[in-house]
């Protein structure tokens, strides 16, 4: 590839517009092809801020894990590049991974090792690690996600999101600047979501950027300032959470009594795909101050009983990106 600027030859390749101090995770066609020929992440542009809860979210099989797996310098990509924490992957992966607390599609366990000394096993492979201090942090780690209680028995006696939450603790041993999750709530019931998001937003209130992959797109919308939506392997849209919904497809909804009346002064008005259910006008909100689109329709004596945006989920963004439903159950 023909490179013009030589600006940046310490730095490695530049890492796109939007990368910069403040981006702890920045891609550039960031592509992964396997050998079956299966075009797993194409030409994948990611802008991870610092501080953020970052959401990446795709149906199942939509690259991901993938994605996940070339930022840790697990896979090598067909091409493209990442930088994590500033530094090239997959050729920083030694000094990069210290810093990155990972949890990726089902943490591999000694199964005939009990919780405890996974996590205290996984411990001493960290060559930063105190061992004088080990055991003090696997016992943090098990009751910061849970398990003091269950931490005698063998993980493989855990259920699944006993597991899970084993991975996590190991991936919470040390302070990160960064941590990694790869559908962190997979397997868990309603209650263990709730405990992993709260600490989630508890880790990431002590400054830990956290990135997360999911197929569940309310999870992202609960916990996440950030996302990025994955669809065949193509980003779809990055974006703060709030901006990605509302930018997407925020309705204007009127409720009235006249609402023929109201439909004609609002395509006047400019708003478009303009739709009426019973007392109810919908449609994309005019590009105007709509004090003033309200102002049309009572000086056209339509009585308004209800005039407002209704903020559209990411949901409604996907399904408007993609023209397809956004499958749930993954
Ligand atoms: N090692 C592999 N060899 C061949 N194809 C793969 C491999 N890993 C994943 N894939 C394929 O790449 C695509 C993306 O998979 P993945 O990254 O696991 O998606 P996700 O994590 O979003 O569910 C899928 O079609 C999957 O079958
Ligand atoms: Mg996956």
């Amino acid at each position: 590839m023909a490179e013009l600027s030589t600006a940046e030859p310490d730095t490695g390749p530049a890492t796109g517009p939007e990368a910069g101090p403040d981006t702890v995770i920045a891609t550039r066609a960031l592509t992964k092809r396997f050998r079956g020929g299966q075009l797993a992440v194409d030409g994948l542009d990611l802008a991870v801020p610092a501080g953020s809860v970052f959401g990446f979210l795709g149906p199942n099989g939509s690259g991901k894990t993938t994605t996940i797996r070339m930022l840790m310098g697990l896979i090598e990509p067909t091409s493209g590049t990442a930088r994590v924490l500033g530094q090239a992957m997959p050729r920083a992966t030694r000094t990069v991974l210290p810093q990155v607390g990972a949890l990726i599609e089902g943490p591999a366990l000694y199964g005939f090792l009990s919780g405890r000394d996974n996590l205290l096993r996984y411990d001493s492979a960290d060559p930063t690690a105190d061992p004088r201090t080990r055991r003090a942090r696997v016992a943090a780690a098990l009751d910061r996600v849970g398990l003091t209680a269950a931490a005698s028995k063998k993980a493989k006696a855990y259920s699944l999101g006993m597991k899970q939450r084993l991975g996590l603790a190991a991936a919470l041993l040390q302070p990160r600047r960064l941590l990694v999750l790869d559908e962190p709530t997979n397997g868990l019931d309603p209650q263990g979501m709730r405990e992993i998001r709260s600490l989630v937003r508890e880790l990431a209130s002590d400054g830990t950027t956290v990135f997360l992959s999911s197929h569940l797109l309310d999870e992202i919308e609960q916990v996440c300032s950030h996302a990025a939506v994955m669809a065949r392997g193509r980003l779809i849209i990055q974006g703060p959470v709030a901006e990605l919904a509302a930018g997407a497809r925020g309705l204007l909804v009127v409720t009235t009594p006249d609402p023929g009346d109201a439909a004609r002064v609002l395509k006047e008005q400019g708003m478009a795909d303009v739709v009426v259910e019973e007392d109810r006008v919908t449609g994309e909100p005019p590009d105007r101050d709509l004090a003033e689109v309200n102002a049309a329709l009572v000086s056209a004596g339509v009585r308004v009983r209800g005039f407002g945006l209704e903020r559209a989920s990411l949901e409604d963004a996907f399904v408007a990106l993609t023209g397809e439903g956004f499958d749930v159950a993954g």
